[in-house]
């Protein structure tokens, strides 16, 4: 059984890169992209390893550690820079996790996952291999350079590379860190003694890629229709106060789509495919929130991820022959049912070219009809292997296809759809989340 892979950083260009990486090593890969959303995933999921960076918002990677470390063990890898090594030193003193420099080496990143993933309980894991010689840090401040790793002593057995070479290497952080009173850096010896004289450049700064939402924006007919059909999702067994909430949150999701000329012309062609199909998917953007909210999740991404994942998750329809779509699953021949299953392949992939969306919206579209059983689509993939919020799409998703309008069938109401949903499928919902989502009916 593949062994799973928690990734925390708010630059999706990290997160790809490692995904890329440790996907080729037969690792399942969830990912989040700040430390709230990390709980909620470690609070829902089985992880066997934790990799995040520092800075991010919410949430940052400190507190993520000494979060996890209070309830458990598993390996933790800190994804460091040069600006980090001072908070980290706390942490590394803590002995709490495991440190690796960005930006981070392929074969160095891979032994050590590796190495902690394979661990047996209580092992410990030495990663310093090589002897070291203590530099001045004043030297680094001055014109001497070194064509070589630079190293901040973290232990007696522990150092962090905070640099390839002082090419990389930014004056202004060296001076904060003689501030913090570390006062010497440090090189391999063999390096040290092949030292060659350069001038230094400034560091490259690792871009911060965030989500771009302009408030107010402009005012689409189709814009105006989802607002619309979101209220008109609401029931009376619903608190209203929940469902505003709910019903914000899908609206601000709308003006981030209006801002992207490519998501604004996806949302059309969701539009195209039919009325009820555009209510299913803001009914499920609707739910999605409500149930992460009856499950004391509180991550505004998180939020802000569920509610684009119900307008798209179905977007992978726009591939596939209408008529398919809108026929009833008994209707259909081996070749439509085939193609009708390849629809969250074909979703993923045509959000995964939003730009400053975020990255786990394709993860949840490829994994919406995967079930707790193993017998979803395309991947049937058992419990621990789907992306907690994939599993909250699964049942809003079915409830929202038996309580709202659509040609040919006659919504039920939430209570009776609730019955279907616990005498027919059951097993294939996370318990605790389904079990939640009941709650949210009086
Ligand atoms: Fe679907
Ligand atoms: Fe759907």
């Amino acid at each position: 059984m593949p062994k799973k892979i928690l990734l925390v950083d708010d630059d999706p260009d990290i997160i790809a890169l490692l995904k890329q990486v440790l996907l080729k090593e037969k690792y399942q890969i969830m990912q989040a992209s700040n430390g709230r959303m990390a709980e909620e995933i470690l609070d829902s999921a089985k992880v066997d390893l934790l990799v995040t960076d520092i800075e991010m918002p919410e949430i940052d990677g400190i507190e993520l550690v000494h979060w996890l470390r209070e309830k458990s063990k598993i390996p933790i890898i800190v994804m460091t820079s040069y600006s980090h090594i001072p908070k980290v030193k706390e942490l590394y003193e803590e002995g709490i996790s495991h440190f690796l420099s960005k930006p981070l080496r392929r074969l160095e990143f891979l032994d050590l996952v590796d190495k902690l993933i394979h661990a047996k309980e209580g092992e410990v894991i030495n990663t310093r291999s090589l002897e070291y010689v203590s530099v001045p840090i004043d030297n680094f401040l001055k014109d001497e350079v070194f064509e070589c790793p630079i190293f901040v002593k973290l232990s007696d057995i522990k150092y962090v590379k905070i640099a390839n070479n002082t090419a990389t290497l930014n004056q202004d952080q060296v001076a904060k860190l003689k501030d913090k009173n570390i006062l010497e850096l440090y090189l391999t010896s063999k390096d040290y003694e092949a030292r060659i004289n350069k001038s230094l450049t400034q560091a490259k700064a690792i871009s911060n890629k965030k989500l771009v939402t302009t408030p107010g924006a402009s005012e689409h007919i189709i814009l105006n229709a989802g607002k619309i059909m979101a209220e008109k999702i609401y029931h009376e067994s619903l608190s209203r106060e929940n469902f505003e909430m709910a019903k914000d949150y899908v609206t601000s999701s709308l003006d981030i789509i209006s801002d992207n000329k490519r998501a604004m012309n996806l949302l059309e062609e969701l539009n195209n495919l039919g009325d009820h199909f555009f209510s299913h998917c803001m009914g499920v953007s609707i739910y999605n929130i409500l149930l992460a909210k009856q499950l004391d999740w509180t991550s505004e991404e998180t939020f802000k991820l569920l509610s684009l994942a119900g307008v798209y998750h179905d977007i992978g329809f726009k591939d596939i022959d209408v008529s398919i779509a809108n026929k009833d699953l008994s209707e259909l021949d081996d070749d439509e049912f085939k193609s009708l299953r390849n629809h969250p392949i074909h979703g993923a992939d045509i959000v995964s070219d939003l730009k400053y969306f975020p990255i786990e919206l394709s993860q949840i579209i490829l994994q919406h009809h995967e079930n707790c059983i193993g017998e979803g689509y395309p991947f049937n993939l058992k419990k621990d292997f789907i992306y907690p919020p994939a599993r909250i799409v699964y049942i809003t998703d079915l409830f929202c296809d038996l309580v709202l309008t659509r040609e040919g069938y006659d919504p039920i109401s939430p209570k009776e759809a609730l019955v279907i949903m616990e005498e027919d499928h059951i097993k294939e919902f996370d318990s605790i989340f389904f079990e939640t989502f009941k709650t949210l009916f009086s």
